[in-house]
């Protein structure tokens, strides 16, 4: 264990850990602020805020680019900013990630540590806000003034495989899959652990301001989960902007759409990064063609354990 992990560990409270608890040498990208923690806790949330939460790597973007053509209109001007500054990352201030920093980063730059907050103090409503955050971790407002959230879920095998991914091509991880599935199922992540990001939304799914939605479904019928959006941020659409939108955010388009592929962030120099895309494959069962038989099994193992006395259906077979 590093120095700065230790130290991190010793100055943080015991609900943050969670989130720095990343292996040292290794999964060490994101640095937790202490300071942050506080002032995240007492953000000022609004009531027509618009939320989208997930564990990482579970279609966030997808689901970000989808609810602003809902909130804004498919027809807006705006659809071409980076998704950053329309869908600001409520938490990336907090993150110092020196890694990240690309030297061709400009002042006003969303990716650039300081500038998230600016944003969100700038934005008019309604804000829409993404969010990595656990529940104990998420500003206190957010249940008493009740903003709109949509929390999306995925199989944690797809999770894994595709965050894997992410950390080759975008933060330079350079060891095997067998050690990093590893890690994920010690939920020695940041963000983890997954299930417990999972199921304290799962026990809130039925509450009004909360849209709960798998990966899954969006990949079986997205026109109904565009329905299912507008329908829940109460915006009347017309037939034909249901269908422009899900063909907007379909893979083929959002694989083409700069403003959603994390361009600015810097790609690893490293071999296996090499042809990687944030817009990777967008599949569901991915997991299938990476997992042995072991990791199968331990990834059920794992489920079982964390879904004991829990009625979440999902991710078991
Ligand atoms: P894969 O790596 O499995 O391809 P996040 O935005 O939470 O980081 O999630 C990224 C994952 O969502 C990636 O998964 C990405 O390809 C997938 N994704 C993004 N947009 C998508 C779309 N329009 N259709 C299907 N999958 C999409």
């Amino acid at each position: 264990e590093g120095p700065l992990v230790k130290e991190l560990k010793k100055n943080l409270s015991k609900s943050c850990r969670d989130l720095v608890e990343v292996h040292p040498g290794r999964l060490v990208v994101y640095i937790y602020h202490k300071d942050w923690y506080q002032r995240q806790l007492d953000f000022s949330v609004k009531k027509d805020d618009v939320w989208v939460i997930t564990y990482p790597k579970s279609g966030t973007t997808w689901m970000q680019e989808m609810t602003w053509c809902v909130v804004m209109g498919i027809h807006h001007q705006q659809t071409s900013l980076p998704l950053m500054k329309r869908f600001p990352f409520f938490e990336w201030d907090s993150m110092i990630a020196p890694d990240f920093m690309d030297e061709k980063l400009c002042a006003d730059d969303p990716c650039l540590p300081g500038n998230t907050w600016k944003i969100m103090a700038n934005m008019s409503s309604p804000r829409t806000i993404k969010s990595h955050l656990q529940v104990p971790l998420l500003p206190k407002q957010m249940w008493e003034v009740k903003p709109k959230i949509i929390y999306v879920c995925r199989d944690p095998r797809d999770v894994c495989i595709s965050y894997y991914f992410h950390y080759v091509k975008l933060n330079g991880y350079k060891k095997e899959l067998s050690d990093f599935v590893e890690f994920f199922l010690a939920d020695i992540m940041p963000f983890a652990p997954f299930w417990s990001h999972i199921l304290d939304f799962w026990r809130r799914r039925d509450q009004e301001n909360i849209l709960f939605v798998r990966f899954e479904d969006m990949k079986e019928d997205l026109l109904s989960v565009v329905q299912k959006v507008a329908d829940f941020l109460g915006k009347q659409l017309s037939a034909e902007e249901v269908i422009r939108i899900a063909d907007h955010c379909s893979f083929g388009s959002m694989s083409k759409n700069k403003a959603v592929n994390n361009e600015t962030l810097p790609a690893a120099e490293n071999e296996k990064a090499k042809g990687l895309k944030f817009m990777r494959k967008g599949k569901v069962g991915d997991w299938k063609n990476h997992l042995t038989d072991t990791q199968i099994k331990a990834f059920k193992e794992w489920t079982f354990k964390h879904l004991e006395g829990s009625d979440f259906p999902y991710y078991q077979d």
